[in-house]
């Protein structure tokens, strides 16, 4: 609660980070991790056959590859840092407190690999002769090595915010990388990229060699072994990845409430692993088999399946790790499980060191006496719910409650259904303030319910700074000081 809070009322914070988020993934795993490994192989067998089709084709995919990733690849990973660091900051926070030393190794091999991936792409009409040839096809997968290592660190990290594991009570950076679902998550991503990427060149490779059939059906046939061979590993590393999350459910909401929605979602990402899969490996088999019978638009229909397989597989991870953002530390509105009790005694209010003032359009119309309550109820709203909720965009709060109460709303009404609303909808974390906070917050509710004006964040309309933040803290400093002299 240290920070101001971006907040945008009409698509929602979520949708910003997941779309960014998921264009990101699409293109390192599709373009990248998975395609660099699958050129250098073109290439390599255009070398070692003396065939210079071969060579053009790896280039030209290659071209592709390297304008997307290099672009917008490139910016939607800086990106997820920005949006990340607007919209949760103390869930980014806490992860770059665990995860420094991780984060610059990335940061080093992300650098080697960007710099790889220029010299290989920028020297490849050069470095012709036999033997430059082969230490070309040799940066080939020293950069997919690279990137491959950068996503082994990533998924690390991502892993870790669905469930800590050891980490909780170990607090090291080795219990935070060995944690449970880090393994079968990787398993998972790592054929999945390299389908991804063969059903990419497959695409390719049908529209760069329309010109020499013979050719065409010779490349269709030899770069669809590769989704061939990789697919029925997704296949296992999804059953693995899938069959662990239960355990980290569990965890994160406790048996009892181990609703049915979960299990709906898990079984719903299995299907969808499954289904894609089938769909490629037919694709891909009769590639291989009957390439004249496989049309362009085929492949396209591929690409779609596995682009909603991967959105669908990065929205299961983001839903299931629900009500926390850090399993079992954080909770998505980027307070500590650690920190309720706290909140709870003195109420959120005194530790929000800025608070969201009314602004005009929300004073219109207001009775002078309720101006502070209701004040205090937006503040409540900002750091309790608007991680999640708009109120009357995406995901409206106030929608939300019409769907239930129909009629006037007493402020008894929503409080009740607040107290217990992580009993109700396991995914969202427990109110965290105090009673009056709650009323406040009811209050504040049903005007917005009125007025149905947009919340502005931090970014539109600024924060101020919370008088009763400063008096708590220098209570605290008080008390410290009084210790240190004792
Ligand atoms: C971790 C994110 C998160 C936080 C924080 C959160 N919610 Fe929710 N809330 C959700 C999601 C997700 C849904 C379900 C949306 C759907 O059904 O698609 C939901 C649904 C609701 C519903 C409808 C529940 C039902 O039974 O149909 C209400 C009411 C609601 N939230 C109120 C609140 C209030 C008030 C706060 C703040 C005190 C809050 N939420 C905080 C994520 C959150």
């Amino acid at each position: 609660m240290d920070f101001p809070l971006f907040h945008a009322d009409l698509i929602g914070n979520r949708a910003i980070i997941a779309v960014v988020a998921t264009l990101h993934v699409l293109i390192n795993h599709g373009l990248a991790v998975g395609m660099v490994p699958l050129v250098a192989t073109i290439e390599w067998h255009g070398q070692r056959t003396g065939d210079k089709r071969w060579d053009d084709l790896a280039y030209k995919i290659m071209l592709v590859s390297f304008i997307i990733t290099t672009t917008i690849g490139a910016l939607t990973g800086v990106g997820i840092w920005l949006c990340a660091s607007l919209i949760n900051p103390y869930a980014i926070g806490s992860l770059i407190r665990v995860f420094f030393w991780a984060w610059f190794t990335e940061w080093l091999v992300f650098i080697s690999e960007v710099s790889l991936i220029v010299v290989y792409f920028l020297t490849w009409r050069k470095w012709m002769t036999p033997a430059l040839k082969r230490r070309h096809i040799r940066f080939g997968f020293a950069v997919g090595g690279f990137s491959w290592v950068t996503m082994a660190i990533i998924v690390a990290i991502l892993a870790f915010m669905m469930d800590p594991g050891s980490w909780l009570t170990e607090r090291t950076l080795f219990s935070g990388v060995t944690n449970p679902i880090y393994l079968p998550q990787l398993a998972f991503r790592t054929p999945l990229a390299l389908s991804m990427a063969g059903i990419v060149a497959a695409f390719l490779t049908a529209c760069f060699t329309r010109r020499d059939r013979a050719f065409q059906q010779e490349a269709l046939r030899a770069v669809n072994l590769w989704p061939l061979f990789w697919v029925p590993l997704t296949l296992a590393g999804g059953w693995w990845y899938a069959s662990v999350i239960p355990e980290a459910m569990q965890a994160n909401v406790g048996t009892a409430l181990l609703t049915m929605e979960f299990e709906q979602w898990q079984t719903q990402l299995l299907e969808g692993v499954v289904a894609t899969a089938l769909i490629l490996y037919l694709i891909s088999q009769l590639g291989v088999l009957r390439p004249r019978w496989v049309p362009r638009i085929a492949y396209f229909a591929a690409l779609l399946a596995v682009i909603g397989l991967t959105g669908q597989f990065e929205r299961v991870r983001e839903f299931i790790r629900k009500p926390f953002v850090i399993g079992q530390y954080m909770y998505a509105n980027g307070i500590r499980v650690g920190d309720y009790p706290l909140l709870k005694r003195d109420g959120l209010l005194r530790h929000s060191t800025y608070v969201y003032p009314l602004t005009e359009n929300e004073l219109s119309g207001v009775l002078p006496d309720r101006l502070d309550r209701l004040a205090d109820g937006k503040t409540v709203f900002m750091v309790a719910c608007s991680r999640c909720h708009t109120s009357n965009g995406v995901n409206s709060v106030v929608a939300r409650f019409e769907a239930m109460f129909e009629g006037t709303w007493e402020p008894k009404l929503l409080a009740d259904y607040i107290t217990n609303m992580h009993d109700v909808r396991p995914y969202m974390p427990p109110f965290p303030g105090n009673d009056a906070e709650l009323l406040a917050l009811s209050d504040y509710l049903i005007q917005l319910r009125t007025t149905r004006q947009p919340v502005e964040g931090a970014q539109e309309v600024g924060v101020a700074i919370n008088p009763r933040a400063v008096d708590a803290a220098r209570s605290a400093q008080a008390l410290l000081s009084e210790r240190g002299q004792r």
